[in-house]
């Protein structure tokens, strides 16, 4: 009896242990088994969150999957989990020449969630939490059809190339309402308003997320962006935002996508001026080609208009399409012709002197932009950043000043508030130049030559004539006055840069310009 006690009270314990065993260590075990889709949520200091995702797949402890980015998979490895702990690695490949990037991410699982971090090589590491989700979530949003296009009015603004402040070359992702205010300050105090510079415009990186109805946020960098905007417009200056026609910003913020009205109407409430619209995710998400761009484009110049606010409208799709062909069909007032200028001689001058080819598309509303400013950023020598100047000059480039305005040298300031040049930039006739050469001269002997010669007219009949060197050693410019229809009259002339008049009587006028440098002229006929 005993003993069948014992056996029926063991019996009875043996069941309660597998009992046991299924209503407790079984859901553990199914806990464990970490196969499926899994989001990793990480906060940013500026309110957001960030989100990637992963579809994992445990077998033993070993870990493999993808990293999933919209439609794309980036295989992980050295996949491991045990013991509730939980480590992989993705490699990326990016950019052009191709470079890789190593991240690992470790977590461990905390109830059905894991806290989790990424550590990029070189980098700080990132913290969140990687909790289950569905493969849904990390597609972007379906895409929505393009209108049919129209020509968009021309808003009338932007009569000579706008002059301004951006905050990206700069200050990047680090850019603040305190950051804003202070540049404001000094734009007013420096002298840069006084010499033309009005627009104060903050690049990526401001937004937060759309709140219930849809409408766009500013993140916690900017607390109030109708009050700053009412800040900047108090010291006589003028304000302007950023955003995107893709679901997500080149720095991964909230873009416009399928809410262009509402945005249009958001800004123009805040009491925004100025709108630069950078394609970003919409062409890698959507494949766009280069003629849906003028719809995608429409879209946001027909929303700005409808919004009642004069908004100068700044198209950045890097010049997809020959942008200049038809900017200002969808409603451009200035549209990017390049990629991203670096603070560096190489890239500057690469750009600035590209352009000449598609110079004759600007007109006064509508202006090729190649890019902002790198002038007083440190990586140029003055004689570099009189180049830059000067060749957005000659190319009646918009006049974005990208360093820090408030603490800029004397020299700084002497190049950037330079107002012989910068009338040349804002002529009211919005006349184009051109590169003066030997009419034998190709193509590839022109991109060769390191000395370079640019007139462009201006609207009281002088013309600014430019002289420079691309050479890294000094040499002799010259310029033959027959090119340009000037031979055998008397002219005067005036040096833009050493601000004294200059003696070019003679067939032509040669000086010795230095490496990298400029001549700039402008020449007249005396009466
Ligand atoms: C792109 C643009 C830049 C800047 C950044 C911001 O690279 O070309 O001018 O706006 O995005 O993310």
């Amino acid at each position: 009896m005993l003993r069948s006690t014992d056996t029926a009270v063991r019996a009875i314990k043996g069941l309660s242990f597998v009992a046991f065993l299924f209503l407790f260590a079984m859901p553990i075990a199914a806990q464990s088994d970490i196969t499926g889709f899994w989001v990793f949520r990480v906060p940013t200091p500026d309110g957001n969150i960030r989100e990637s995702f992963f579809d994992l797949k445990l077998d033993g402890q070993t870990v493999t999957g993808n990293a999933v980015q919209n439609t794309r998979q980036i295989p992980i490895s050295d996949g491991t989990f045990h013991d509730g702990a939980l480590h992989f690695t993705v490699t990326t490949t990016f950019g052009n020449p191709p470079q890789s990037r190593q991240t690992a991410y470790d977590g461990h699982l905390d109830g059905d969630k894991f806290i989790f971090t990424s550590q990029a090589s070189g980098r700080d590491p990132v913290k969140g939490t990687l909790e289950h989700s569905k493969p849904e979530a990390a597609l972007p949003p379906a895409r929505l059809p393009l209108p049919d296009l129209h020509d968009v009015s021309d808003n009338g603004l932007a009569r000579t190339p706008p002059m301004g402040w951006n905050s990206w070359n700069k200050f990047a992702g680090r850019v603040d309402d305190v950051t804003v205010r202070a540049v404001a300050d000094a734009m007013a105090s420096s002298g840069m308003k006084n010499a033309g510079y009005t627009y104060v415009n903050i690049d990526d990186t401001w937004e937060g997320p759309r709140d219930a109805q849809g409408n766009i946020t500013s993140n916690l960098k900017f607390p109030n962006m109708k009050a700053l905007a009412d800040y900047v417009h108090s010291k006589g200056l003028k304000i302007g935002i950023y955003s995107s026609p893709g679901p997500k910003t080149c720095a991964g913020y909230e873009g416009s996508y399928g809410h262009e009205e509402q945005d249009a109407r958001t800004y123009a409430a805040w009491g925004i001026d100025y709108l630069k619209y950078d394609f970003c995710s919409a062409e890698r998400i959507y494949a766009y080609t280069s003629p849906d761009l003028l719809a995608v484009y429409q879209k946001m110049g027909d929303a700005l208009l409808k919004s009642g606010r004069p908004i100068v409208y700044s198209l950045c799709e890097y010049g997809r399409g020959d942008v200049w062909t038809w900017g200002a069909k969808v409603g451009g007032n200035l549209w990017r012709t390049t990629g991203d200028i670096s603070d560096n001689w190489r890239s500057m001058s690469n750009i600035g002197f590209r352009q000449f080819d598609i110079a004759q598309y600007i007109r006064p509303g509508h202006w090729n932009d190649p890019d902002m400013l790198e002038i007083g950023n440190g990586g140029m020598t003055a004689d570099e950043y009189r180049t830059h100047l000067s060749l957005w000059s000659f190319l009646a480039a918009p006049l974005l000043a990208g360093n820090d305005l408030r603490s800029m040298s004397d020299e700084t300031k002497s190049i950037l508030m330079n107002a012989d040049v910068i009338a040349v930039d804002q002529d009211t006739a919005g006349k184009f130049v051109k590169r003066i050469s030997d009419p034998s001269a190709t193509a590839a002997t022109l991109a060769a030559e390191t000395a370079v010669v640019l007139a462009r007219p201006l609207s009281d009949g002088s013309m600014a004539i430019g002289l420079f060197n691309r050479g890294d050693q000094p040499q002799s410019v010259t310029i033959h006055w027959r090119s340009v229809d000037l031979a055998g009259k008397k002219l005067r002339a005036r040096d833009l840069w050493s601000h004294s008049n200059v003696d070019i009587s003679g067939e032509s006028y040669s000086a010795t310009v230095p490496a990298h440098g400029v001549v700039m002229l402008k020449v007249s006929v005396a009466r």
